[in-house]
């Protein structure tokens, strides 16, 4: 049987150099724990921009398409601002998950122990978080049709259409109970039922699919502006929180700032099972390129190093290992080593890209 496929784009701003850590990982279990992965590399967003003028090339996503999970960077920067929107980098993520059908946004917020005091919040108002936001990701505004800019007698006008099928709300409730089962057996939904009839459905949908399948994880419903207030003022109180697209991109940048480290959080962005069972994955740091640091070895490659961890657990059955590398990068953090987006007053020179990669891949042969 062959190895399990790994498609890496590392994209644009620090992509490149973040991932370069998370090859040294995957060749870490490859050596030492002989998980063998079939990894190749290819462009995506303004890097495949610059060579083929597109931010995906059809060849890219036919092998997205095959591969068993994809490893994305990070995509955008300031030298593609001008691009026309087709072209943009953002839009060959976007493509990505629309064609694998990624419906199911995993984000984690999760506050390490060591990194506590980095919060803009009060200490233990965050100590010990660790919330799961499942976004849906392939439908609502950022997909609906009508959309565009139209001409109406002297004056434009924007149209985007908030838009979800009751089959597009239940798939994505179903992750979302089927994850709760695992961790605290706790959902919250997030929509605007009091002013949107796509919110409306979205509670009714999610109820109904609870009564039927879930009746025994407890589910709540909140308004969605509510619920930045109460993510906010008592964070701990929810375990998974459910959402649509365009909420779910707010509320999960607001959730990752509670951690105070925007640089340590992972994401998996999941669709249907293929055939071998293996669900269409895409897993990705919710940072961005980053451009102002680009380049220059100082970005924090834990994001994207606990990416990978979550292909480990969620595409590739491995678990423990997964916790294995989670573990080492906990380690690593209360031993003091800091990239510079997690120094301190009074903390001496930071750990470059590299260091850090090295120190987890430390941890890691000390795990055994
Ligand atoms: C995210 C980003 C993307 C989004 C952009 C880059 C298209 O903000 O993954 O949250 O809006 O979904
Ligand atoms: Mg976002």
């Amino acid at each position: 049987m062959s190895n399990p496929s790994l498609l890496i784009l590392p994209g644009d701003g620090i992509g490149p150099e973040v991932m370069a850590e998370v090859r040294k990982i995957i060749g870490w279990f490859d050596a030492r724990r002989g998980l063998k992965f079939d990894v190749s590399e290819d462009l995506v967003g303004g890097a495949a921009y610059d060579v083929h003028g597109t931010p995906l090339t059809d060849e890219t996503m036919a092998k997205a398409q095959e591969a068993d999970a994809v490893l994305l960077g990070a995509v955008g920067g300031p030298k593609y601002d001008s691009l026309d929107f087709s072209v943009k980098p953002e839009r060959g993520l976007l493509r990505l998950r629309k064609e694998m059908d990624l419906y199911a946004n995993l984000r984690p917020a999760q506050c390490f122990d060591a990194l506590a005091d980095f919060s803009s919040l009060k200490k233990d108002i965050v100590a010990g978080l660790d919330i799961m936001i499942v976004r849906e990701l392939t439908s609502g505004i950022y997909f609906g049709e009508p959309r565009g800019i139209i001409k109406e007698g002297n004056e434009r006008v924007g149209i985007n259409t908030q838009r979800y099928t009751e089959s597009e709300i239940a798939r994505v409730a179903r992750s979302a109970f089927e994850l709760a089962r695992k961790r605290g057996n706790k959902v919250c939904s997030m929509e605007k039922a009091n002013v949107m009839e796509s919110g409306i459905l979205w509670r009714d949908v999610v109820q109904e699919v609870h009564d039927a399948e879930y009746p025994d994880v407890e589910l709540s419903h909140m308004y969605a502006d509510a619920g930045a207030m109460q993510l906010v003022r008592a964070p701990k109180q929810f375990d998974v929180i459910v959402t649509d697209n365009l909420f779910g991109d707010l509320l999960s940048d607001a959730a990752a700032m509670l951690t105070g480290s925007l640089g340590m959080l992972p994401s998996a962005s999941l669709g249907a099972p293929m055939a071998n069972g293996r669900p269409k994955a895409l897993y990705e740091p919710v940072h961005g390129s980053a451009p102002d640091i680009a380049g220059q070895g100082k970005a924090n490659p834990c994001a994207c190093i606990l990416s990978f961890a979550m292909a480990l657990r969620y595409s590739f059955d491995q678990g423990e290992e997964a916790t294995r590398l989670e573990r080492a990068v906990e380690m690593v953090l209360a031993d003091g080593v800091r990239t510079a987006d997690l120094m301190q007053a009074g903390d001496t020179a930071p750990a470059s890209t590299s260091d850090m990669g090295d120190a987890v891949i430390a941890a890691l042969d000390a795990s055994l």
